[in-house]
């Protein structure tokens, strides 16, 4: 492949491989990055994330929606430094569970453009997000109501009389995406029925302390298809006037070079604002949008180091990491591109295997790669979404560093795991 050349949309914004015909994300060597701080690594090109973030915004400005807010899906990529970039740049974020809540507010993010999810949230979640003051609760329940009537004396004292809450509703609209992955649909664990939610407002208005605000759905991820937004728009109109409406997340992004290429976000939030609008949804109604793959899945990239090379039916290469930092090809059949760092544009046929005790353990099925050899540094692209989340330490392995590179520099913003993390929660 040609040098000083960009690379597809999957890498991150401004990759290329330099003149030595290596991957540069950032500005910054790929095989630089992978002798500095080792690999499994990923690497984030923090512009990247801000031109996403400042796409969203400014697609909401061109909607003609004053009041429509960008809520990062902090569930894809839970790294402080990430929440933080979100942060700064005017987002508000979406937690779903108090843990996701603590990095929000450790990152800076003010508890008001805070959105508490879950469909099993705790005493201990909801005291939590009462006393912080988080901007919506979304109700998923009837339990959770009433364990939110029991703790609202909790709330804190400068949040304002009443906590703001929305109710999730499943309204059975569904996208072509995994079923793992899909959560619209009326057998879903999430929300209230179509057919409950009436019944659900009626609660929540009887709770003294408890504003309702409106609805939230969310129908799936990873969609390709504009439709089932506009569907969504059109179901949740039914249910009432309300000052505040929440379509989720779930705009798809593009993991492979040959895969359909997503909808553009200008498009997406044309499509939410123009169905919202036309199903009598007013100019003056707060919208929320959740995005999270989309905002940050082709920012990051994983390095990875081939330890050894086999030949059997297949050319099996075996690289340093795996199923401990990319859960996602294992839990529903994700697809994903691998390169050689310093040698992209291969024809050898590989499977790209990751290094724990599972031979599902499989990151890449079908690479072409060029002529793998123990000590390459290989790349997957487009791994910043649920991959760093579902990080864990199968085997015993630790969980990679994050890095971010900026304009040629490149600086770590959350180390490696050390075995010592390992074994620092044994108490005996
Ligand atoms: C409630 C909610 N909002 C937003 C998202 C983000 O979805 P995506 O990453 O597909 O945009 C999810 C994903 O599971 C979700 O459950």
């Amino acid at each position: 492949m040609a040098t000083g050349t960009s690379l597809s949309h999957v890498f991150p914004l401004g990759s290329r491989l330099n003149e030595r015909g290596r991957l540069e994300v950032g500005g910054c060597d790929a095989i630089e990055l992978a002798r500095e701080f080792g690999t499994p690594a990923y690497v984030v090109a923090e512009e990247d994330l801000r031109t996403r973030a400042r796409a969203f915004t400014q697609a909401g400005r061109d909607s003609g929606h004053s009041d429509l807010h960008v809520v990062f899906a902090s569930k894809a990529f839970p790294c402080v430094a990430v929440l933080r970039l979100f942060a700064q740049e005017g987002l508000w974020c979406d937690v779903a569970s108090g843990g996701e809540l603590h990095l929000a507010l450790a990152a800076g993010f003010p508890a008001q453009r805070t959105v508490l999810h879950g469909n099993a949230k705790s005493e201990a979640e909801l005291r939590m997000a009462l006393r912080a003051g988080v901007g919506l609760i979304v109700i998923d329940n009837f339990d959770e109501i009433d364990r939110l009537a029991r703790l609202l004396p909790g709330r804190a004292p400068g949040a304002g009389a009443e906590q703001e809450v929305l109710v999730r509703v499943t309204p059975d609209v569904q996208g072509a995406t995994h079923e793992k992955i899909s959560t619209g649909q009326a057998d879903s664990k999430f929300g209230f029925s179509m057919g409950d939610a009436a019944e659900a407002f009626a609660r929540v208005e009887g709770v003294e302390g408890l504003s309702l605000q409106g609805v939230h759905a969310h129908i799936g991820s990873q969609l390709l298809d504009l439709e089932p937004f506009r569907a969504l728009a059109a179901e949740l109109s039914g249910l009432g006037d309300f000052p505040v409406w929440d379509f989720g997340g779930g705009l798809g992004v593009q993991y492979t070079e040959h895969q359909a290429a997503p909808p553009p976000v200008e498009d997406y939030v044309a499509a939410i604002v123009g169905a919202a609008n036309e199903h009598g949804i007013g100019a003056d109604r707060r919208l929320l949008i959740e995005p999270g793959r989309s905002l940050s899945a082709n920012a990051c990239v994983t390095l990875y180091t081939v330890e050894s090379v086999k030949q059997n039916v297949s050319r099996w290469v075996a690289v340093d990491g795996g199923m401990s930092d990319n859960l996602r090809p294992m839990l529903y059949g994700a697809t994903y591109e691998a390169h050689v760092a310093d040698r992209f544009g291969g024809s050898t046929r590989c499977v790209v295997a990751g290094k724990h005790c599972e031979s599902g353990d499989v990151i890449v099925r079908d690479a072409l790669l060029d002529d793998p050899r123990p000590g390459d540094v290989l790349v997957t692209p487009a791994t910043g979404a649920y991959g760093f989340s579902m990080a864990n330490n199968y085997n015993g392995v630790t969980r990679p560093p994050v890095i971010f590179c900026s304009d040629g520099d490149a600086r770590l913003v959350l180390r490696r795991e050390t075995l010592e993390d390992l074994t620092a929660r044994d108490v005996s």
